[in-house]
């Protein structure tokens, strides 16, 4: 039989820079992935364990557990300048599942969605699938967010989606900015998404959330999710915090899509979160080191040249070679260390290189060290520099 794929599908492969999985080889030192490299608190295990024997086997609440929208709410609430409900809270498979959710629910053919890059590539992605219109603004140089330039491209927008703490670049946005695209905004009907994946993981920079900030308030949907903050990629839990019109289209489509959610990784994800911080202080302490280490390895490495990581787990580099960021990633596969290439994450992260900070001092080390030898390799075949 022949198989004709939807519209939405071939868009998606005739832009999409998501990669489909890379296969390391035997030695090499894997640098690629949003992976972290820590097992399950023991406490989350357990909290597991109880939830499948108490008998959560059963279909659930179609919009999530009220148990635990009710706790989202109430640290919510803490967080912002107001009082936050759980009928605002919409829980779905992942961060992935709740943005693919709110992108069906409020993107339709031919919106335009602003995405400043360079960015995380999934939102890209499920723009194009419910073929929507992909309005790229760069960063600037320091990798921050360009502010009238994205007001000026959000004129007449359905949503802006931001990532903050930023993958892949690791930039925090400060608190200034997002009141700016706040206030820029009144009076539209832009809906503004901040995904906050990687919220716990900052080393001095002051975190703002969106959902604290006022001039946002009408039209913001914070997204989050358990993957990173307490490393249960696994456990595909995410959530979004939205004004309660959105929060209902939100719920609406998710359950559409895949019905409700998992009852007993709901109830693992209440103890999770009540437990909060105690359950991820030592991640924190560990990124905090690693990133120490990665900015003086990287540091050392002649024509490589970056903005130190603020947040989140990567350290996002200009290799400093006159090759495109795909070909000195090729390169580098074969002196022994994965890595992404910064045009994955749009047109601006040309010239740049990502690379996870999710993995071991060691693993690190061998990784720096071999960027190193890859980099030399490369200038010595063409002998320039581009920085
Ligand atoms: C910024 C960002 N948002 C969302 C996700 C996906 O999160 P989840 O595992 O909850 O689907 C990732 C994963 O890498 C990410 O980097």
């Amino acid at each position: 039989m022949k198989f004709s794929s939807s519209a939405g599908l071939d868009r998606i492969r005739q832009t999409s820079k998501r990669p489909v999985g890379a296969v390391p080889s035997g030695d090499s030192v894997d640098l690629s992935m949003g992976e972290p490299d820590f097992a399950a608190p023991t406490a989350v295990v357990e909290a597991m364990c109880s939830a499948v024997k108490e008998g959560y086997s059963h279909y659930g609440d179609l919009s999530g557990d009220p148990e635990l929208r009710g706790e989202i709410a109430r640290q919510a609430t803490l967080r912002s300048s107001r009082e936050v409900e759980p009928a605002q809270v919409s829980i779905g498979h992942g961060a992935t599942g709740v943005l693919a959710s709110l992108v069906l629910a409020l993107v339709g053919p031919g919106d335009r969605v602003v995405i400043p890059e360079p960015t995380y590539s999934l939102y890209s992605d499920l723009v194009e699938m419910v073929g929507g219109q992909v309005v790229w603004t760069p960063l600037r140089s320091d990798l921050q967010l360009d502010v009238p330039a994205i007001l000026s491209a959000a004129r007449g927008a359905k949503l802006l989606i931001l990532c903050n703490p930023g993958n892949p670049t690791g930039a925090v946005f400060p608190e200034e900015d997002l009141r700016a695209i706040g206030n820029g905004l009144q009076g539209s009907e832009t809906v503004v998404v901040s995904d906050e994946a990687y919220s716990a993981f900052t080393y001095g920079a002051d975190f703002t959330s969106a959902v604290s900030i006022p001039e946002l308030s009408e039209r913001v949907v914070v997204v989050d999710t358990l993957s990173k903050t307490f490393a249960l990629t696994g456990y595909r839990l995410g959530w979004s915090i939205a004004p309660p019109e959105i929060a209902a289209a939100i719920s609406q489509t998710g359950r559409t899509i895949a019905g409700a959610p998992n009852a007993a990784v709901q109830r693992a994800a209440i103890a999770v979160l009540r437990q909060g911080r105690d359950l991820y202080s030592n991640m924190q302490a560990e990124y905090s080191r690693r990133r120490e280490f990665v900015i003086t390895l990287l540091s050392e490495i002649q024509g490589v040249t970056f903005e130190a990581p603020q947040g989140a787990f990567y350290a996002f580099f200009k290799h400093g070679v006159s090759a495109t960021s795909d070909e000195v990633r090729l390169h580098l596969v074969n002196s022994g260390v994965l890595l992404r290439s910064g045009s994955e994450y749009g047109a601006t992260g040309e010239g740049y290189l990502r690379m996870s900070f999710a993995a071991s001092l060691d693993e690190i080390a061998k990784g720096i060290d071999r960027i190193a030898v890859g980099l030399d390799q490369l200038r010595s075949d063409s002998s320039t520099y581009s920085n």
